[in-house]
């Protein structure tokens, strides 16, 4: 095919989103809604990518990684969509297939994008685009038809009483032939209600000079909605959700209740895994097959292997092998790789810290860039004190170390394999191994300390 590129017009304000922030960059799943689109576009197999920007334009910029595959067209005043598409025209050379679409419909899928690109080359169209049947059409372009083809769009505020009832819209989807694009492009007037310069014009003005405009029914409306305010956020979001979940479903994956399973587009799952209520997978997140999310798990940019059990934990950009387990409220902080069958037990937390195949830090215990063999035991109450005011210090634990409960294990150290650390022992120099180390003040009782003090009071 010909070079596909994509123009997304994103200039706008967004003023009903009552934000700060440029609409495109509200989040869905995770994600920003442009992120969304761009995702989609490059999925269908666009080569270059145009944003339009005007309001913000550094956010948006900065919000889509000021990523070196897309490129940036500015547009000084909101003119209307004909004049954005104006302001990327630099970038259109007449052999191009040109798709043209908003940054504030999240839900378009690349599907959508590759049948409208393809309907168009096969049709042979100088334009294409994507309508839908809309339950309630207001606000939204109608299709006018004459002798069973697209003879124009008509924006609501120009619509005719009799074109208000059409029900056929325009989702604001197009593709062009580069060459059709730039000579209607610069032929669009703004003779209308809304003193705009009107994108939708460019259907009149190719028929008009005899080329072929075609229109490509997109199915479900839902997926073209565009978001212009907070409930339409949401509305879009529970949507994606549900899509995304499903489509899990469809793979095998148990999700228990749907409504509060959020998990992020590019999150994969594998079969007979089962999801309770309350998890909320995002980014890059891989979970292997056969794992138990209980209740209540956040995890982001993880890898986490087959046959695990989680539960009430928040994992972040760490690995996890298989058959671990990780909970009740463990706090899995990033860099961190757990191996297989380690339990990692309430009110852990772990950073920057390897954990060995069949080791088991079970309560209560701080595990901060740590190096921790196979099989072994961290008491309750155990410390790796990494900081020392200045720098963070590695903690070294080999194979088979017993480390008794509430040790401080001050690093820089190392404690050599099958080694025992006495509970209660703060640890400063190297244990070597088999060796036991003990530093605790010897236990001395006084007795009847407790009935002389209490005569000394009375
Ligand atoms: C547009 C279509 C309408 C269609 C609807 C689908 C036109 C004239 N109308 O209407 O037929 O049914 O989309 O959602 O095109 N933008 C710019 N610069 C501008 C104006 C707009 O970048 O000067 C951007 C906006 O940020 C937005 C998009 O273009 O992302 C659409 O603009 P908007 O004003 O919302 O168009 P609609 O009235 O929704
Ligand atoms: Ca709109």
């Amino acid at each position: 095919m010909q070079n596909f590129i994509a123009i997304i017009l994103a200039a706008g304000e967004g003023t009903r989103m009552k934000s700060k922030k440029p609409k495109v960059l509200h989040k869905i799943l995770g994600k920003a809604m442009i992120e969304h689109v761009v995702q989609s576009l490059k999925e269908a197999g666009a080569n270059k990518i145009v944003v339009v920007t005007g309001f913000k334009e550094q956010e948006v910029r900065q919000g889509l990684g000021n990523s070196s595959d897309i490129i940036f067209a500015h547009q000084q005043k909101q003119l209307g969509t004909g004049h954005a598409v104006q302001c990327a025209m630099d970038n259109v050379a007449p052999t191009d297939t040109v798709v043209v679409l908003c940054g504030d419909t999240p839900l378009v899928t690349a599907d959508s994008l590759k049948n409208l690109v393809e309907h168009h080359t096969s049709q042979g169209n100088g334009q294409t685009v994507i309508s839908a049947t809309a339950k309630n059409p207001a606000g939204y372009g109608r299709i006018v038809q004459q002798n069973g083809n697209i003879s124009k769009i008509v924006e609501q505020k120009d619509a005719t009483e009799e074109e208000l009832k059409i029900t056929e819209v325009n989702t604001g989807i197009y593709c062009y032939t580069g060459k059709s694009l730039i000579s209607a492009i610069s032929k669009i007037e703004n003779n209308n209600k809304a003193g705009e310069y009107y994108l939708t014009d460019t259907v009149e003005i190719l028929l008009r000079d005899n080329e072929k405009v075609g229109s490509v029914s997109g199915g479900d409306y839902n997926e073209f909605a565009g978001v212009n305010d907070r409930i339409q956020l949401h509305d879009a979001s529970n949507f994606m959700r549900e899509r995304i979940n499903r489509n899990h479903m469809i793979n095998g994956v148990t999700i228990i209740d749907s409504a509060t399973t959020y998990i992020g587009r590019d999150v994969r799952i594998g079969a007979d895994t089962v999801i309770y209520p309350n998890n909320i997978l995002e980014g890059s997140t891989s979970i292997g097959e056969d794992c138990t999310l209980l209740q209540n798990n956040r995890i982001k940019d993880s890898i986490i292997g087959d046959k695990n059990k989680i539960e009430s934990s928040v994992l972040l950009e760490s690995t996890v092998g298989n058959s671990s387990s990780i909970g009740p409220f463990a706090y899995v902080r990033p860099n961190s790789q757990i191996g297989d069958e380690v339990k990692v037990g309430d009110f852990v937390e772990i950073k920057n810290t390897v954990m060995g195949d069949g080791s088991k830090a079970s309560h209560l215990t701080y595990l901060g860039d740590a190096d921790i063999g196979k099989d072994v035991n961290i008491g309750c109450g155990v410390i790796t004190v990494n900081y020392d005011g200045q720098k963070k210090n590695r903690t070294k634990i080999e194979d088979r170390v017993f480390v008794g409960c509430n040790s401080n294990l001050i690093a820089p150290v190392v404690i050599e394999e099958n080694s025992y650390v006495a509970a209660g022992t703060t640890v400063t120099k190297k244990v070597d191994t088999y060796s036991l180390a003990i530093s605790r003040v010897n236990q001395e009782n006084k007795k009847d300390w407790v009935k002389k003090r209490n005569s000394v009071e009375n």
